[in-house]
């Protein structure tokens, strides 16, 4: 396998938030990964920016300490950590002081070499207006970019108004709004997939495919983030972004060309075309579920949050029409499992009817996490020379085989980082994608609140809420199991 590194032009990324959970376990060490390989050039700089009082070497003590938390001993050479360390510098900036905006403008204009200037967002969402207004109103936001972090608002209006306050600051096309799905090695193996051969597109609609699955499950519970989450819900954390990201990259036309208006034009399409889930109809094509002890977790006895959705969505268009997509993500389930089923039809008429139990019908499954890699499942002959049986045999092609052979799996993180010092949109939200797919959710969580139900209680561990398993069940269909 060819795997080439190209350096990228010498950059400062801010991270705001910069002594949080994400920097700790995603950024620092993502950016340590990118400097081993080579791949960040002299003169480009790390600077946190936080309300804790410390200074640059601090700040680097922090860091060594994430980097060796977070990163593989044998990937740690002492020689590339002490030159990543030496990119760092920290300002403290607690928003709403002059000084600390002073000081930042000050090291910035200090840098010799780097044009590209990438403020990340790594905050509460309260921070977002504030910071992005911030950096406006000390001229920092001309010519830089902006990396913001989900959630974008908690419904349609907060998060147009949240938008309209960034795009005051920073014109869409240097905005940057991050949903980690999409910098997931298979997710743009999906694009590959469908895009870059001839074998599937024919098969892609409704006269081919019976349905699709789309299922993030996740064994960890709220942990720590239980106050955030409460207030969220699994609807608002991951459908509304992750699950929908990956809804429209399965669903999409082909773009004209892999850039970024193009291949986001087409994810708009999708979320326009979802079939609206308004009242009645929202009820009985849901499912939310609560683990048993998500309220003492949680903080909130009363709790009526759900950590479980499954959703029968619809897509109007003459591709889909017919097809259902059937989407579930929760904590607390069996194993932590991602991935997307796209099960095509029978075969018109099946000829091998006297063998017995009817054949599996062939499915397609792109596995996110873990193991990522895609199956092709297919109906094949029993070897041997007894009669005639049917069997079906999955086509693998597991990426961790690369990984087998000396190449590492990048984090998403690392690669969004990436793009936006390389100005590249396409793996990023559009301002309009994200309140079209509040438009399809917003009514759905309305629909829950106005009938006043409690989300169905599940056990840790299990496979969800019954009610979702007999969703699929009414329609004669089953999800795929959720063992790894
Ligand atoms: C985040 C959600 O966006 O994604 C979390 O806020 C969730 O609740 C996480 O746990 C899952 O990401 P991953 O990459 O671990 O599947």
């Amino acid at each position: 396998m060819t795997h080439r590194i190209i350096p990228v032009d010498p950059f400062d990324l801010v991270i705001f938030g910069a002594t949080g959970d994400l920097a700790r376990r995603k950024l620092l060490p993502g950016m340590f990964h990118r400097d081993a390989d080579g791949q960040l050039l002299e003169g480009t700089r790390i600077i946190g920016c936080a309300r804790s009082q410390m200074d640059a070497d601090g700040f680097r003590a922090l860091a060594r300490d994430a980097i060796t938390d977070h990163v593989p001993a044998d990937r740690l050479d002492t020689q590339v950590l002490e030159r990543f360390l030496a990119r760092l510098d920290y300002v403290t900036n607690n928003v709403s002081d002059a000084d600390g905006w002073e000081t930042l403008k000050d090291v910035l204009g200090a840098s010799p070499q780097s044009s590209i200037r990438v403020f990340y967002l790594s905050v509460g969402p309260a921070l977002f207006a504030p910071i992005v207004e911030g950096l406006a109103a000390h001229g920092l936001a001309e010519n830089g970019r902006l990396v913001v972090e989900k959630p974008i608002g908690h419904d349609g209006a907060s998060a147009r108004a949240l938008n309209d306050r960034i795009g005051a600051a920073f014109p869409e096309d240097r905005v940057y709004r991050i949903d980690h799905y999409l910098g997931k090695e298979t997710v743009q193996n999906l694009i590959a997939l469908r895009f870059a051969n001839a074998l599937f597109e024919p098969l892609w609609n409704a006269r081919h495919v019976d349905h699709v699955q789309i299922t993030v499950a996740e064994s960890l519970g709220v942990e720590q983030r239980g106050p955030y989450y409460d207030r969220a819900g699994a609807m608002r954390d991951m459908v509304q972004n992750h699950l929908l990201q990956l809804l429209c990259l399965t669903a999409m036309e082909p773009p004209y060309h892999f850039e970024a208006d193009a291949v986001r034009d087409e994810k708009l399409k999708v979320l326009r075309a979802l079939r609206p889930l308004t009242g009645h109809d929202a009820l009985a094509a849901t499912v939310r579920g609560q683990y048993r002890g998500y309220a003492k977790e949680a903080e909130n006895p009363d709790s009526h949050t759900e950590s479980f959705v499954a959703i029968r969505a619809e897509i109007g268009s003459w591709r889909w029409a017919g097809t259902p997509f059937y989407l579930r993500t929760g904590k607390k389930l069996r194993s932590r499992l991602s991935e997307i089923v796209v099960r095509f039809r029978q075969t018109p008429h099946q000829i091998f009817s006297d063998l017995g139990a009817p054949l599996s019908a062939n499915a397609l499954i792109i596995r996110l996490q873990p193991d990522e890699g895609i199956t092709l499942s297919i109906t094949t002959k029993d070897p041997g020379p007894g009669g005639f049986r049917m069997r079906e045999t999955p086509l693998d092609m597991s990426f961790a085989e690369s990984a087998e052979r000396g190449w590492r799996m990048p984090d998403a993180y690392e690669r969004l980082v990436l793009d936006v010092v390389r100005g590249d949109q396409t793996l990023f939200m559009r301002r309009d994608e994200v309140e079209a797919a509040w438009g399809w959710v917003d009514p759905i969580i309305e629909a829950w609140e106005t009938s006043g139900r409690k989300p169905e209680p599940y056990d840790s561990g299990s496979d969800g809420p019954y009610g979702a398993i007999d969703m699929l069940s009414r329609e004669g269909q089953r999800w795929r199991e959720l063992s790894p």
